[in-house]
């Protein structure tokens, strides 16, 4: 059986957040004064088990959802993900699994992802400029170490491997071409992603962001670029290709030319709430029918509901709103 949301659109996506750490201290999402060493992340019992995970997912495959994406925090902390993944990649009806990860611990697990069935990856990476990088990923952690865990991915043959790229102004828009020609030497889809107002912690202000064009066109004013098309109509990023052939990149222009209207992704928090959007500030606990002896066939019925009674599109609205919303969920929760 098929879903659709109170706007037609179908439940195509899921995207699992497996742990609530991270080894980074990105400002725009962990600022370090907040996720200090006392910081009380969730604790195990709190966490969805992988049983748990594979028993919903499989369930909402059912649904109609093809697509996974597994993030974070960063999904490579939660301990035993290559058997998740596994366990994800045999589920009937999975046709691409993802993962969004920043790639520090990359070397170390890219070739067993592979083996485990991880079809595709995504690796954050917000600029080549040593200083700019460390003050955007908050712990000291080298550009070096990112390149290290993508020339692993490589290693293992992940194809097309995509980098994550938030531009903020005045912090890294200045070295994004830098960035755009290490994705063409490589081999590598970059995309640009417009800073967003996710989360209550960043302090996100409309002149943070580069809109969309802007980022556009100075990317082709040193390197000259067409338009193309989405790959499918739900797909986040626009599509630019290099006139001389020498790759694509891509630009997700959430704030600028919102797509809420072909979103089809459902988002699963590590501790077991579903999001219908990433700027929702209440999720649905879905943990405790797992955990309650509940049958699939109610679990199916709560997730009917669900997405029969969605109605977010927070993106096309957010210039109507007088006041920002309170209590966003944090982008750590729900991994982007
Ligand atoms: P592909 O499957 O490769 O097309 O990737 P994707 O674009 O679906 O996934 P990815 O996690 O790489 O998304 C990139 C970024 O786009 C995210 O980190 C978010 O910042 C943003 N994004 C993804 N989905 C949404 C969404 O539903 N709404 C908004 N506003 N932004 C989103
Ligand atoms: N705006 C846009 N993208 C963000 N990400 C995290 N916070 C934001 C934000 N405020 C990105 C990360 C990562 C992906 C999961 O989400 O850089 O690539
Ligand atoms: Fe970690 Fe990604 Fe958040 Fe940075 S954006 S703190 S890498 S989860
Ligand atoms: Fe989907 Fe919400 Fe993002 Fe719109 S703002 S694209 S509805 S997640």
């Amino acid at each position: 059986m098929m879903l659709t949301d109170q706007f037609q659109r179908p439940l195509h996506d899921l995207r699992i957040s497996v742990t609530d750490r991270c080894n980074f201290r990105c400002p725009y999402c962990m600022p370090a004064e907040i996720f200090h060493e006392r910081y009380e992340f969730l604790s195990r019992h709190e966490l969805l088990s992988f049983e748990e995970i594979v028993r919903l997912t499989a369930i909402i495959v059912g649904f109609g959802a093809f697509k996974v994406r597994i993030t974070g925090g960063e999904p490579l902390l939660r301990r035993g993900i290559h058997e998740l993944i596994r366990q994800v990649s045999r589920i009937a009806g999975v046709e691409d699994l993802t993962m969004t990860t920043n790639a520090f611990l990359l070397p170390q697990h890219a070739e067993s992802l592979r083996a485990a069935g991880l079809q595709r990856i995504t690796i954050s990476l917000d600029s080549l400029d040593e200083a700019v990088f460390q003050a955007m990923n908050g712990v000291g952690a080298r550009v070096a170490q990112v390149m290290a865990g993508i020339a692993a991915a490589q290693a293992a043959g992940f194809q097309p491997i995509k980098i994550n790229c938030v531009v903020q102004r005045g912090v890294n828009d200045h070295t994004l071409v830098d960035l755009a020609r290490y994705g063409i030497e490589q081999g590598l889809i970059v995309r640009f992603i417009e800073y967003m107002d996710v989360g209550t912690m960043n302090g996100w202000r409309m002149d943070d962001v580069v809109p969309a064009q802007e980022i556009v066109s100075r990317i082709h004013e040193a390197l000259p670029l067409e338009p193309i098309t989405r790959n499918y109509t739900a797909e986040t990023a626009l599509r630019f290709r290099y006139r001389d052939g020498a790759g694509e990149i891509g630009v997700i222009a959430s704030v600028t030319q919102p797509f809420c209207g072909a979103c089809s992704r459902l988002r699963l928090s590590a501790k077991g709430e579903l999001f219908t959007c990433l700027f929702a500030n209440t999720g649905t606990d879905i943990r405790s029918l797992l955990r309650d002896g509940s049958t699939d066939e109610e679990i199916r019925g709560f997730l009917a509901d669900l997405w029969g009674g969605r109605e977010d599109r927070y993106s096309e609205i957010r210039h109507e709103l007088t006041e920002p919303l309170e209590d966003k969920v944090e982008m750590y929760h729900i991994g982007g």
